[in-house]
């Protein structure tokens, strides 16, 4: 079998990321600068800064990912570069950077969807894994569950009709003073907290029993932390977060668990930033555990976002024939 080697470049938020990826399923370097500290000092991301910052770090990023691969740009079989949904200003510095690559060193250039990147993150650590599969993507921007049917061949099933599951940790965070990113900060207040301290809403979206809402349970959070105030009621953080935790996970591990019985479906992967939820894989793994369900999630450091799940999924791409010319454009609404 021919060796295909794809160097990926992500951009889309505010990680500058850059990794050489052997055969789709081999990572030789994974290489991520991440801005959370700057953005930090502002409550989130700051897209503005987000873009400046990538434009400083592509470079040497880029360079890092070949020096820690031990290839040079003619070893490279194609250039793969996420493309969509994101912010704008950040996702043409990637774009652009591999365009760039390509035109000079005259290789195949091949735009990819960042959620599919998130889903291929798991082909990385689980070689046996093949589609069909249901996955279900949880990430800052996205909550999507979705059938992969064939590499490069997505159903969406459900989606969140307001905010995805890990800005709703965010707001949450924010709200109880945990600062920003909040996910990782609730995930860790949570294992000292009660889950059933507090019973939240378990919002259902009428006709659609595969979508997702969580812009109730954060207001129903915002409510609760307001009651309290007025109250002069002291309130036990571990136990708030654990108990909004514990909505969220259940509205994702509900739907994820209807899907595979209803289609049959004996595979279910995780990805995303929200993927790295402790609560979310332990509650995962064992209800498919009980449904005699084989469960897949990238281990923390695949979850959130890095340009080896790109590598992943531009190898499938590159295989199957998709090759993008120098029009490419970044597409910050880019549908799946
Ligand atoms: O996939 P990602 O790195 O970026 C996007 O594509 O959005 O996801 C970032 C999101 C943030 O909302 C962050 O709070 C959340 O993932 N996150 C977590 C955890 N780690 C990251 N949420 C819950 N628990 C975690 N351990
Ligand atoms: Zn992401």
């Amino acid at each position: 079998q021919e060796e295909v080697l794809i160097l990926a470049i992500e951009s889309s938020c505010d990680e500058t990321a850059a990794a050489v990826v052997k055969n789709g399923r081999t990572v030789l370097s994974n290489i991520i600068n991440s801005q959370i500290d700057i953005h930090t000092l502002y409550g989130g991301v700051v897209p503005e800064i987000a873009s400046r910052k990538h434009i400083e770090n592509i470079n040497p990023v880029i360079n890092m990912a070949l020096k820690e691969a031990n290839v040079t740009l003619d070893d490279i079989t194609a250039i793969a570069v996420t493309y969509g949904p994101g912010l704008v200003g950040a996702l043409l510095v990637g774009v652009a950077e591999a365009k760039a690559i390509a035109f000079a060193k005259n290789k195949p250039l091949v735009g990819v969807h960042h959620i599919e990147g998130h889903i291929s993150a798991n082909y990385i650590e689980h070689p046996e894994l093949e589609p069909p599969f249901a996955a279900l993507v949880v990430s800052g921007g996205h909550t999507h569950l979705v059938m992969v049917n064939d590499y490069g061949d997505y159903e969406i099933i459900g989606r969140t009709r307001d905010d995805a599951a890990g800005e709703a940790f965010d707001k949450v965070a924010r709200a109880v003073g945990l600062g920003y990113p909040g996910g990782p900060k609730i995930d860790k207040l949570a294992k000292e907290g009660n889950p059933h301290a507090i019973e939240f809403p378990r919002a259902h979206v009428e006709d659609s029993p595969y979508d997702f809402s969580f812009s109730g349970i954060k207001s129903a959070v915002l409510n609760y932390i307001n009651q309290c105030e007025m109250k002069n009621e002291e309130i036990n953080k571990a136990d708030l977060v654990a108990s909004f935790q514990n909505a969220v996970v259940d509205a994702l591990v509900s739907r994820a668990m209807m899907l595979v019985k209803e289609r049959n479906i004996d595979k279910l992967a995780i990805a995303g930033g929200v993927a790295s939820n402790s609560a979310l894989r332990e509650a995962l793994s064992s209800a498919c555990e009980e449904n005699g369900i084989k469960y897949y999630s990238p281990s923390p450091k695949l979850c959130t976002d890095n340009a080896a799940m790109i590598g992943a999924a531009g190898y499938y791409d590159y295989i199957k024939g998709v090759r993008h010319g120098f029009d490419l454009n970044a597409v910050p609404n880019l549908k799946l």
